[in-house]
């Protein structure tokens, strides 16, 4: 790997900044955080995006809020608390890293003494939160790096890398890891449609770290399997259901139904903390955003403007058309109702 390691998070004296995704390519630049309203916008308006580094932002937001709490008793500062976390959880209600790592935050809460002790309790386990999702991308790619073989061209779809971490990356942590290894990987990555994360940030974070890729239009990837120059394909993830049913980026399921077809293998990789154990499949809520997603290019309506549009941000995937899923605990395979019972008990 050459140059500087991508830092999307930083906490630096009571803010908190982050790198500006809509920015990018075009320009690197930290936008700062200090109120947990700029923290809400941030990831509404996917400044910051991707499941693990959501979480993490959400996690440092809950720390911001208690710069609002103005009383000194407890229980009503705890009221107060709630109150915010609940703000943050529903900014983007899709992936479940965000709910899980503000809950966790939130719970620290209640294990403190007084007020006074709060922002420190709380910036310890947001600190502890950061730390440990960035030891999971390290050690996805240590699992993950062993599907890759040298030659392999890897396709892969959205941004699952170090910018929708809080580093490294989870399918692109497969990636580097093999590239550390001396293997020698190429990527193909689809552009995702609309907000093009594949083209803005994957092609920019793997040619930063000079490893070779190449953009596609999201249509061509069934044809690039066709072709046969796909040898694997990994994604990351939004939420994984016990079932190893796998909520993903719009444009993932047509994936994963092509590598069957043309017998490709798919592969996820997402930390322990992307799995729920809880929800049933009919209950993933698919975020809907904004029709002007959709609507216009660069800031040029391309539809008529009599047309709506749709626009599912998500969608998911079955767990018939999963190869497997690479965690920070070790590969889950089929059946996953039982693999991933046993990596995430
Ligand atoms: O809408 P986004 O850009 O937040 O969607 C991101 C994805 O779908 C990623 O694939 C997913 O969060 C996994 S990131 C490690």
């Amino acid at each position: 790997m050459t140059g500087k390691n991508l830092e999307p998070l930083r906490w630096r004296n009571g803010v908190l900044e982050v790198i500006d995704q809509t920015l990018l390519p075009a320009k690197l630049a930290y936008v700062r955080l200090g109120d947990v309203g700029q923290v809400c916008a941030a990831i509404k308006t996917m400044k910051v995006r991707g499941a693990p580094l959501i979480g993490v932002v959400g996690a440092y937001g809950l720390v911001l809020s208690v710069k609002k709490v103005k009383t000194p008793d407890l229980a009503e500062a705890q009221t107060q608390l709630r109150k915010w976390a609940d703000i943050l959880i529903q900014t983007r209600p899709t992936g479940v890293n965000l709910r899980w790592a503000v809950e966790r935050v939130f719970n620290a809460s209640t294990e403190v003494g007084d007020v006074s002790s709060l922002k420190e309790v709380l910036l310890k386990e947001a600190d502890a939160i950061f730390n440990g999702e960035l030891e999971a991308a390290r050690r996805i790619g240590k699992y993950g790096s062993a599907l890759l073989e040298d030659g392999d061209t890897v396709l892969t779809h959205c941004n699952a890398g170090a910018l929708a971490t809080v580093g490294y990356g989870t399918s692109l942590a497969v990636v580097r890891a093999a590239v550390e290894q001396g293997k020698r990987i190429s990527v193909i990555s689809t552009e995702t449609r609309p907000l093009l994360q594949g083209s803005r940030l994957t092609a920019f974070e793997l040619a930063h770290d000079k490893i070779p890729v190449k953009v596609i239009v999201d249509s061509a990837a069934a044809q690039m399997m066709a072709r046969g120059v796909v040898d694997k394909i990994l994604v990351g993830a939004d939420r994984i259901l016990r079932t190893g049913h796998v909520t993903n980026k719009i444009g993932t399921l047509p994936i994963a139904l092509s590598a069957k077809f043309y017998g490709v293998p798919f592969y996820v990789a997402a930390p322990v903390s992307t799995v729920d154990m809880v929800t049933d499949p009919s209950r993933v809520v698919i975020e809907e955003r904004n029709q002007r997603e959709v609507l216009y290019v660069a800031g040029r309506r391309v539809a008529p403007r009599s047309v709506e549009a749709l626009n599912p941000a998500f969608d998911v995937t079955p767990p018939e058309l999963v190869t497997g899923i690479v965690t920070d605990r070790g590969m889950a395979g089929p059946p996953f109702v039982e693999s991933l019972r046993s990596l995430s008990g």
